[in-house]
């Protein structure tokens, strides 16, 4: 799943403008999705934009866009790679100098679905303050949540296209064609840091840092956890009832609020 939305502004910074700028159907919304490797963030990042006319943004996209061009041994973004690659965590400076990079997007008045930023309590400061200098706010932080057993199942079989980054998975989400993307024909690869010992690192760096960044948002009333079991459609749904229920209902989008005690 993938949204073909130009994001030439985000993947490869400011001083690129995007052909085509986001719909923005009617309000601008801006989301933050977190939750661990593979729940599905990008997946959902996909729908939501889709639904929403935001732009799906995500750290993880810039840092593989980077690595299709040629880059300087040692310069931050090979470095960058390389850490990528092992499952750990971009420093912060170099996130942010990539974010600072990139302020229009946060600006643009079609909204936007952040996924794979912020991803320490730092960028998240640093988010808020980027925000609060252009006047903006953030509508809801959205966490899903999924057993690790699931998540594994989920990435071993992720299968991304290297050239218009769709993402598919070989059980639950096949291409037409086996190992070939279905919108521009190319080979598809497995990610680098989809194998198990990245996995393993991956897992632990977003129990010990990228969980603090879900309490950080549930101080500011922000956070919104979503049970990610379930398929793509239905959990967009889900996530629909429960903006709803906080009454960040989507124009035009009549749902019920859910009710108490329901589960997720
Ligand atoms: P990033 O690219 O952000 O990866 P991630 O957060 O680890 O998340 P993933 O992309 O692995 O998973 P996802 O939740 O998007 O799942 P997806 O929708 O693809 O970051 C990669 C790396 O970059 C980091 O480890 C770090 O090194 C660096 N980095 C990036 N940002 C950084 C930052 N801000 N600071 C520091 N470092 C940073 O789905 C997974 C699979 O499941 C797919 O095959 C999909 O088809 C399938 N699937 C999805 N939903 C469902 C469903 N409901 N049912 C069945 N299958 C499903």
């Amino acid at each position: 799943m993938t949204a073909f939305r130009d994001r030439t502004t985000w993947l490869q910074g400011d001083r690129f403008g995007c052909l085509q700028p986001p719909p923005g159907k009617g309000r601008a919304w801006r989301l933050v999705l977190l939750g661990p490797p593979g729940v599905g963030k990008g997946t959902q990042a996909a729908i939501l934009a889709r639904e929403f006319g935001a732009c799906p943004l995500s750290t993880g996209d810039v840092f593989r866009t980077a690595h299709e061009r040629s880059l300087a041994p040692g310069s931050p973004l090979a470095e960058a790679e390389q850490r990528m690659n092992r499952g750990e965590l971009v420093p912060d400076d170099v996130v942010l100098g990539l974010i600072q990079n990139r302020r229009t997007c946060l600006r643009c008045p079609g909204g936007f679905i952040l996924h794979g930023f912020p991803r320490t309590v730092a960028q998240s400061a640093a988010l808020d303050g980027l925000l609060a200098g252009d006047r903006l706010k953030l509508d809801a932080v959205l966490s899903y949540e999924l057993p690790l057993v699931k998540l594994i199942a989920r990435l071993s079989g992720r299968r991304l296209c290297p050239r218009c980054h769709a993402v598919y998975h070989a059980l639950t989400h096949p291409p037409a064609r086996e190992g070939v993307c279905d919108h521009c024909g190319s080979g598809l690869i497995q990610r680098a840091d989809d194998a198990a010992e990245a996995v393993h690192t991956r897992l632990i760096v977003h129990a010990e840092a990228t969980s603090q960044v879900a309490d950080y948002y549930q101080r500011q009333g922000l956070l919104v956890a979503i049970d990610a079991s379930d398929t793509p459609e239905a959990i967009f749904e889900r996530t629909l009832r429960l903006l709803a229920s906080r009454k960040l209902q989507a124009r035009g989008i009549e749902l019920e609020p859910t009710a108490p005690g329901a589960t997720n």
